[in-house]
């Protein structure tokens, strides 16, 4: 494994994995994207968050979680009280998967393919990283950590045994609370999803 060969060199395993996963080829869709959007974070944080997939700002800026979805994500991990800058994000599909209309590009949704093929980097990065808690940010994520497709809905807000032995956690994808029309549903659902993230923190202790 990635630890086992570090010879307890976790932060320059981490660098290694990270170049590595510049030159991905596991699936086709490094060939339109701009770069690899590696996770990012302390190589000791005790809570982990996997989001989708880059977004076009996340493409471009070879950061995960910079763009709108990520304004979201800065707010709520802010509401409850837990410092980014502490905690360790990655997404769960490193390359941005979208389609050209015009000068745009829309986000599609990455597939069980897509997902699969690139969990690979996600099982290094938590065997690395060993993070007590890891949270899963929407079904692409879920779906990564769990290695099979779950309903959010029934598996959010409680604690969630992983095969290699850690602990996971499920909440929805802050794009989604972007897509709310209502003001009052967004509200609503926006502050589940703060009281999702400061119970997954509260696992901590
Ligand atoms: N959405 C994600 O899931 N990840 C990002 O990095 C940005 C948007």
């Amino acid at each position: 494994t990635a630890r086992s060969a570090t010879g307890g060199n976790i932060a320059g395993a981490w660098v290694a994995l990270r170049d590595e996963a510049a030159g991905c080829t596991r699936c086709p869709l490094y060939k339109p994207a701009t770069q690899t959007v590696f996770g990012e974070g302390p190589v000791d944080a005790e809570l982990m968050f996997v989001g989708e997939q880059p977004g076009d700002q996340e493409d471009l800026a070879g950061r995960p979680f910079v763009g709108p979805a990520g304004q979201v994500f800065d707010q709520a991990l802010a509401e409850a009280g837990i410092d980014r800058t502490r905690v360790y994000v990655t997404n769960a599909v490193k390359h941005f998967k979208f389609e050209p209309r015009g000068k745009r590009r829309i986000h599609s949704k990455p597939g069980v393919g897509e997902i699969d093929a690139c969990r690979w980097w996600v099982e290094q990065e938590r065997m690395l990283v060993t993070p007590r808690l890891t949270v899963a940010l929407g079904a692409t994520a879920a779906r990564s950590l769990l290695g099979r497709t779950v309903t959010i809905g029934r598996e959010r807000g409680r604690p969630i045994e992983l095969a290699d032995g850690g602990e996971g956690w499920i909440t929805v994808h802050p794009s989604y609370l972007l897509r709310i029309t209502d003001p009052a549903q967004a509200a609503e659902e926006s502050a589940r999803f703060v009281e999702d993230l400061k119970a997954a923190a509260a696992r901590l202790g």
